[in-house]
């Protein structure tokens, strides 16, 4: 007896259907697994027939062979327990299961019987609707993940004997009811600290606006003590809220890392990710052997916060040249090549040398002119030319600590944030990028026109500052920021000397 049941493999973010073909013949008693399976689904011939087993199910004492095509892609994990057992079942001539065919199946089974949740559903929901596919049967702890997919009919199960039941016209199951994220997303928590503890600072301040604004990588060099680490932390008050798009993307991300929260089954604030300066290359741009997305896809649409920088091993660091021009990271594999979204926003912040103090006003630098450079050199040309804004953070004084002046809120930075904003979502709403940091050449020369005064003070400083064409693309991306912020729909003389302010640096510290 032949029968076959849908499923979904998993490459990168996107998802393509699997057939799970099963062959139940006469012979001495003998289970296989045969088309570019990993130890995983190697090993579901012992969930699968423990699981029929004990759901008090008939499991067939012959020779049955599990044909998972296509078999020339590496298909990985656990997904496909709930699939085989009902193709097994299926076979039975004497089975009541009947429209088995109309469904996708999704799910791990445990010895007794229970559907365990699996990681990747939303991505493969996804791209199963995409397909044409309107049917699926998932695990009931996956359930959240689905509900904001709309035009699909998702029905979740708890075991695999509600499942045959289900299948047999036993029983119904509700599918699950559909969400709209603008109506679950009411009001967005914010968590982090609030810049209004933050005191003076106005530069910074300034600057980290822009960087949310317009989703600029930004680096703050200043001593130790002077409240990087502090700005930084409050950064994430002052994201723009997620479009549905952008969540999407996220969720897809963190669904298939295994990091979902699954109460939400959403993800709609924007990530926040700050590895430590000791985290291996891999768990940075991922990899490795269960192809997992790093921390820099993780913080996708959202923050990558790499603290106190030259502290990272340097290879680490140059490995994060391609996603910060690219938007994205591409691992090769043993046989095969994945890419992963990674457009994060970079905020990294320094010292300025070993000891903390060169460049600083009040304190005196103990470095030797070689330890500076060498501590310096740890970031190369090409990694600062990727990084928009340079500023350096100065200690505040004690008037400033003392002060009882009020600061600004992140709640009302973040409204002038969301304002430009959405400027950049109707500008780029027939795009696939959602920020002007993401401007491609063309886009560039289409929002980034400059009067005869602008063009001359961009060459001049082209020359002075002796730039390179990526700096003088983001200079103007960082101007057209600006101006997104002021409101106004060409960039101004002002926009851009703003936008070029912020590029000093590097001719400071890395001349
Ligand atoms: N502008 C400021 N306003 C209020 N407190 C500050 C300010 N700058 C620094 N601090 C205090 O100093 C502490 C150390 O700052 P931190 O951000 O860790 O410095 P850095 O990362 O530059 O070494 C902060 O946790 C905060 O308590
Ligand atoms: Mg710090």
């Amino acid at each position: 007896m032949l029968s076959k049941v849908l499923s979904l493999g998993l490459k990168g973010i996107d998802g393509y259907k699997v057939d799970v073909e099963t062959d139940v013949s006469n012979g001495l008693p003998h289970f296989e697994v045969v088309g570019l399976a990993d130890t995983a689904i190697k090993e579901a011939k012992e969930r699968v027939r423990s699981a029929i087993k004990n759901s008090a199910l008939e499991y067939p004492t012959k020779r049955i062979t599990i044909n998972l095509a296509p078999a020339d892609v590496k298909k990985e994990g656990a997904l496909y327990d709930l699939a085989m057992a009902v193709s097994i079942l299926s076979c039975n001539k004497e089975s009541k299961i009947k429209n088995e065919k109309n469904f996708i199946f999704l799910g791990e089974l445990s010895f007794d019987g229970s559907v365990r949740k699996v990681k990747g559903v939303l991505p493969l929901l996804i791209s199963a609707r995409q397909l044409g596919y309107r049917n699926f049967i998932i695990p009931y702890d996956n359930q959240s993940e689905a509900r904001f997919i709309s035009d699909i009919n998702v029905y979740p199960v708890k075991n695999l004997i509600e499942t045959i039941k289900f299948l047999s016209g036993e029983i119904l199951i509700n599918p699950i009811t559909h969400c709209i994220f603008t109506e679950v997303v009411k009001e967005n928590k914010i968590d982090g600290l609030d810049f209004a503890n933050v005191k003076g600072q106005s530069v910074a301040k300034r600057a980290l606006e822009i960087a949310a604004a317009g989703g600029h990588n930004l680096i703050m060099i200043g001593p130790p003590g002077s409240g990087k680490s502090m700005l930084a932390k409050c950064f994430p008050t002052i994201l723009p809220d997620l479009t549905f798009e952008e969540a999407l993307e996220v969720t897809k991300i963190h669904s298939i890392a295994g990091e979902l929260d699954l109460k939400d089954g959403i993800i709609y604030k924007r990530p926040f990710r700050s590895p430590h300066h000791t985290a291996s290359t891999i768990s940075l741009t991922g990899g490795g052997l269960y192809s997992k997305p790093g921390e820099i896809s993780l913080a996708d649409n959202g923050v990558l916060f790499l603290d106190e920088f030259p502290e990272y091993d340097r290879h680490t660091i140059e490995t994060l040249r391609q996603p910060l021009e690219d938007g994205q990271i591409t691992i090769a594999r043993a046989n095969s090549t994945i890419t992963y979204p990674a457009n994060f926003t970079l905020i990294a912040s320094m010292n300025p040398c070993p000891c903390g103090n060169y460049g600083s006003k009040d304190r005196e630098c103990r470095c030797t002119a070689g330890q500076i450079s060498k501590y310096l050199s740890k970031l190369s040309g090409p990694i600062m030319d990727r990084i928009d804004i340079h500023i350096e953070v100065d200690n505040v004084t004690y008037e400033q600590l003392k002060s009882d002046d009020k600061e600004e809120s992140s709640k009302s930075i973040k409204e002038r944030v969301n304002k430009a904003r959405n400027i950049q979502n109707i500008r780029f709403s027939k795009d696939i990028n959602f920020c002007n940091a993401k401007m491609n050449v063309e886009q560039i020369k289409k929002y980034c026109q400059l009067d005869q005064q602008g063009d001359d003070l961009l060459k001049n400083a082209f020359e002075k500052l002796k730039l390179s064409a990526r700096a003088h693309d983001r200079i103007l991306r960082v101007a057209r920021t600006i101006a997104d912020l002021d409101g106004s729909e060409n960039i101004s003389p002002v926009h851009l000397a703003e936008a070029i302010s912020y590029r000093n640096l590097d001719r400071k510290y890395w001349n």
